[in-house]
């Protein structure tokens, strides 16, 4: 048995914010935890299909996304949010309504996610081919306090979902033993 809580992956796109959530899910699951992923890629072709990528429309996706993590976790559920989040208002406003959240800043210099480029989306926000691109042409607010901070460009997969790991069992959300 474990406690719900929310675990929030925040940061730019291509940052590493899916694959280690989705690390970190299997790792849970593997030891029977309930788990809910709830990625900014999926949720935009569902519980936010028709949202743009405004201000207005970002933070609401946010709240959409917090709060379905709300009601997981209040019900024993670990939620699990990997979302750009840009704005800091609209995560604190989140983190404010769920008693057990972990912020998680996936960073990485812009310079290695142009190089990285997975989708090719940097390439084209660069050539002006897509407006208000976050870290291009479009804000991001990075957190000041968050419960972990990982640099993807300096450290491996595998030592990221370690961090993850021990800031959870530090905070007796998993147990040491298991979950
Ligand atoms: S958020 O800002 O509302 O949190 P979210 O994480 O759901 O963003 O979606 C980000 C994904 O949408 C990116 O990984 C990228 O694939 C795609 N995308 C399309 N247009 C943009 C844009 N203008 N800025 C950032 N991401 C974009």
């Amino acid at each position: 048995m474990h406690k719900g809580f929310t675990l929030w992956f925040t940061g730019l796109s291509g940052a590493g914010k899916s694959t280690l959530s989705h690390l970190v899910a299997e790792r849970l699951r593997a030891l029977g935890a309930k788990v809910e992923l709830l990625d900014g890629d999926v949720v935009r072709t569902h519980l936010s299909k028709g949202l743009g990528f405004s201000k207005e429309d970002r933070d609401e996706n946010i709240r959409r996304i917090g709060f379905v993590c709300e009601l997981l976790s209040r019900n024993g559920v670990i939620a699990i949010a990997a979302a750009i989040s840009p704005y800091r208002a609209a995560r604190e406003e989140v983190r404010a309504r769920i008693p057990d959240f972990v912020e998680v800043h996936v960073e990485c210099p812009l310079e290695v996610l142009i190089e990285r480029d997975a989708k090719g989306l940097y390439k084209k926000a660069l050539a002006g081919e897509i407006a208000h691109f976050t870290g291009v042409s479009d804000p991001y607010e990075p957190p000041r306090a968050a419960e972990v901070v990982i640099d993807s460009s300096r450290e491996t997969v595998e030592q990221s979902v370690d961090r993850v790991w021990s800031a959870l069992e530090s905070r007796g959300l998993i147990g040491v033993a298991g979950s």
